[in-house]
């Protein structure tokens, strides 16, 4: 039961929220980890600095027209490149004891694969000893998104085997230069998400042309998971001793109605995007039941040495979870959705809606009464239910870790008012009450064992560009 003060009936959206006191009796647990995350593209800017490779990204925000809203394009952004120790100062300023962010793999390999820039490597050692100077520990995120493009355009990217091996001859290098400086690690960046981009949409684009463009979202997982777990065995027989794990993502899924239909909705749902890397890695190997029958006619299936090879392969539950969401089965039925490509909720066979129209996005900020299920819209209600979710369906040994968390900011006034950019506190209601359903969730007894903030600073966020502000703090990005 929260505590008084944090009576989660006293929150709501736009109130100014209390703080948990000082005497307040809730902390985090001893080794809780907590912080802030970016990832490479997003900030850093500098593309075309000391030898770093182009990525798909700047190609796809150089030349496809209206791939992001207003045309922006990663070229500046945050300038990250060279305001790290600026950054890295603000974060330990803050008081928090963790920065994730990620490496440019086309910095490390501009080529994706081949000669090695040593300045590249230099440069994110430098990064994170000036974490380490500042008492703030490095979480290094092996790939977020930016794809050399070079291996886009030699074989395809994701869906073809090739990237197999050129992402385990990356890794290695960067395992092995920053080896146990680093304690935790997340080998990839929201697989459903980048596997879901496939087909790219230019065809400048080098594809694998062999693959029908509907399959090759289920090719880039199976060649993710390869990946992954061939990567993660690789750090370990190198004797890195931090947490290894892949960041998976999503929201908390609830039906729509009572429905049975609309229950068998959430299931797949679960199985078409948490349980599609989840399973495989934190049950048996193997994708779903439900994928495994969609995938039977063009997907080899994992051999017995794969599964074995991939199943175990996550040292926590990494997990970036920003809201819950409701889930109701497709108009005209499951058959008929699965039968018929053209069918809108084909292959998935569900639809979806955020619970919250009022936020950025339609993403849950705060109690908003609904008269479906009231409670579900409570931030401080669906975040230990998911949480207890996680540790019921996968049973991760090392716990769960929300590796994301975070809104992007709704209300035109908060992006140029000055007042409320610095108090912000539809956000701070959105945060405290996460953390407070976090507390809950490990008062409950589920191991929760860290949590970062998305985002540090507002950035490109990725086709919403520039005008879509996660940050905590403000960025005036021209
Ligand atoms: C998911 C991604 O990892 C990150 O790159 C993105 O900016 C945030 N979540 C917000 O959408």
């Amino acid at each position: 039961i929260p505590p008084p003060h944090l009576n989660p009936a006293a929150s709501s959206r736009g109130q100014q929220v209390p703080m948990a006191t000082k005497n307040s009796s809730w902390s985090f647990p001893k080794g809780f980890w907590w912080g802030v995350a970016s990832a490479a593209y997003q900030v850093e800017g500098a593309v075309k600095a000391e030898g770093r490779g182009p990525s798909i990204w700047d190609a796809l925000l150089h030349r496809v027209t209206g791939y992001s809203v207003a045309n922006e394009t990663a070229d500046i952004a945050d300038n990250q490149y060279y305001m790290y120790k600026q950054d890295i100062a603000r974060i330990a300023a803050l008081g928090v004891n963790t920065y994730s962010f990620s490496i440019s793999w086309s910095r490390v390999f501009p080529f994706g694969n081949g000669q090695v820039n040593q300045l590249a490597l230099d440069h994110y050692d430098d990064v994170i000893n000036t974490c380490i100077e500042y008492g703030v520990e490095p979480s290094v995120t092996l790939y977020h998104w930016d794809l050399p493009l070079y291996l886009q355009n030699s074989y395809g990217g994701w869906p073809s085997s090739q990237i197999v091996d050129d992402f385990v001859n990356y890794a290695k290098v960067i395992f092995s230069y920053y080896g146990n400086k680093v304690p935790r690690w997340y080998i990839l960046n929201e697989p459903i998400a980048f596997c879901y981009d496939y087909p790219l949409p230019d065809n400048y684009f080098g594809a694998n042309k062999e693959i029908p463009t509907w399959q090759q979202p289920y090719w880039c997982g199976r060649h993710a998971l390869l990946a992954h777990s061939k990567a993660y065995h690789l750090a370990k027989s190198l004797g890195i001793n931090g947490t290894i794990s892949f960041k998976n993502n999503g929201g908390y899924k609830i039906p729509l109605t009572n429905s049975t239909e609309d229950a068998k909705a959430v299931e797949r749902a679960w199985d078409f995007f948490e349980g599609w890397f989840a399973n495989p890695v934190f049950i048996n190997g193997n994708f779903p039941e439900a994928l495994k029958s969609f995938f039977a006619s063009f997907l080899p299936d994992f051999t017995d040495e794969e599964k074995q090879m991939i199943n175990g392969t996550s040292d926590v539950f990494a997990h970036d979870a920003y809201t819950a969401e409701f889930y109701f089965a497709p108009k005209g039925g499951v058959d008929a959705c699965v039968q018929n490509i053209s069918n809108p909720y084909w292959p998935l066979c569900f639809g979806s809606t955020y619970n919250n129209p009022a936020s950025a996005g339609g993403w849950v900020i705060g109690a908003v009464a609904d008269p479906l299920s009231p409670w579900l819209h409570k931030t401080t209600e669906w975040v230990p239910a998911f949480l207890h979710f996680i540790a019921d369906k996968w049973k991760p040994k090392g716990g769960i870790a929300i590796t994301e968390f975070g809104f992007a900011e709704p209300f035109e006034s908060v992006k140029t008012n000055k007042p409320d950019i610095v108090f912000d506190s539809i956000r701070s209601s959105y945060y405290k009450e996460y953390l407070e359903g976090i507390l809950i969730a490990i008062d409950e007894g589920v191991n929760v064992v860290g949590c970062l903030a998305w985002s540090i600073l507002d950035n490109l966020e990725w086709r919403a560009g520039y005008g879509s502000r996660f940050g905590i703090h403000f960025y005036l990005i021209k």
